[in-house]
């Protein structure tokens, strides 16, 4: 066939490198609305504008959990989760710590550039030790560094995560640069990224603090809820007599279930009981948080209940679910051995 030189074919158009985002989710405990709006729905939102790796942080559990016997379920339960929130394993990669062994080697090498003083330092381990005085294990303690790990293996720039883990962050950016500084450019600086006024922040149902992955059940919902839990947990929580005058600031509580019906149900119904709520008058209260309850008890269970019903679907379906694990498995893992290499090489472990 004739090759035709034109001018132009000297230009290579090369397709611009998305930028790489990668976060882990500790398989402990359900996944509940907290995390689909302070997290899942973000990922999802980053999944055709970023090459995204999110992971199943398994090997972290070990830390605080060495007790196995669920953690296989949790696993898949969080796959499959993640998966009816909306992420598209075609798109990210989707996969489980352990299945990426690079992350171990690369954990070996940033052990050595981390340093006893600065972990017992962290905030995180401190709180630990408190918690679980008996397994102060090493584990506990390089914690930062095995999570340095997770997103360097990728060269991750972006890690979407919470206001509790960006000492970690500091952390990465700090073993990164003592091995670029000793070894050689190999890592860029991964930064958290928390969506800014996105983020959405859910109250337990009770008006104490977060919903919660293991505590606090009955204040949280979660995802894997049924109808009936879901309306009985909605109807105990917690309300007052109603507001005193027209246009009451909102107890926190309050605005947390005002906040939780913007999320699940159709804007005329929000406008429906804000209005009821700012007309209420001294001895005259109009808005019924009992009706609103049932209101949003019903949204919220029209809201969970195909997420519950997918996820329980491909949690089932140990062929399809195999068939994600390793395809996410197989994304990560080629993009972790080139960042791998290239350690080794700085590193001179390339015999
Ligand atoms: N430490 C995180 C948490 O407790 C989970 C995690 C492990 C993680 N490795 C990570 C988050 C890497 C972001 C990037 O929530």
């Amino acid at each position: 066939m004739p090759v035709h030189h034109s001018p132009c074919t000297n230009i290579i158009f090369a397709p611009m490198e998305k930028e790489v985002v990668l976060s882990g989710i500790r398989p402990t405990g359900f996944l509940h609305l907290g995390n689909y709006f302070g997290a899942m729905r973000n990922y999802v939102r980053m999944q055709d504008d970023y090459n995204c790796y999110f992971f199943v942080a398994n090997w972290h559990s070990l830390t605080t959990h060495p007790d196995t016997r669920e953690l296989q379920s949790s696993v898949h339960r969080v796959i499959a989760e993640n998966i009816a929130c909306g992420l598209d394993p075609e798109k990210v990669s989707l996969y489980i710590q352990s299945d990426v062994p690079e992350i171990a080697e690369l954990y070996l090498y940033l052990n050595m550039l981390a340093y006893k003083g600065e972990l017992e330092k962290t905030v995180t381990f401190k709180e630990k030790v408190r918690l679980q005085p008996e397994n102060v294990n090493a584990g506990l303690l390089t914690y930062p560094v095995l999570m340095a790990s997770d997103i360097l293996i990728h060269r991750a720039l972006k890690v979407p995560v919470g206001k509790d883990q960006e000492q970690h962050l500091e952390m990465a950016r700090n073993f990164a640069e003592r091995f670029n500084y000793r070894y050689g450019e190999v890592f860029p600086m991964p930064y958290a990224f928390n969506f800014g006024g996105d983020l959405v922040r859910i109250m337990g149902l009770d008006g104490n603090g977060k919903m919660s992955k293991s505590e606090n059940q009955l204040a949280t919902l979660y995802l894997a809820d049924d109808d009936e839990s879901i309306r009985k947990k909605i109807m105990k929580a917690k309300t007052d007599q109603g507001p005193a005058e027209p246009n009451a600031v909102k107890p926190d509580y309050i605005e947390n279930l005002f906040t939780l019906m913007r999320l699940v149900s159709g804007p005329d119904t929000v406008k429906k009981f804000e209005d009821d709520f700012n007309a209420s008058s001294s001895g005259n209260c109009v808005i019924r948080y009992g009706d609103m309850k049932k209101q949003l008890a019903e949204d919220m269970a029209g809201f969970i209940k195909p997420i519950r019903e997918k996820a329980a679907d491909i949690q089932n379906n140990k062929e399809l679910l195999g068939r994600i694990i390793r395809q996410g498995a197989d994304k990560a893992r080629a993009s972790a051995s080139e960042t791998l290499k290239l350690v080794r090489q700085a590193v001179g472990m390339n015999y």
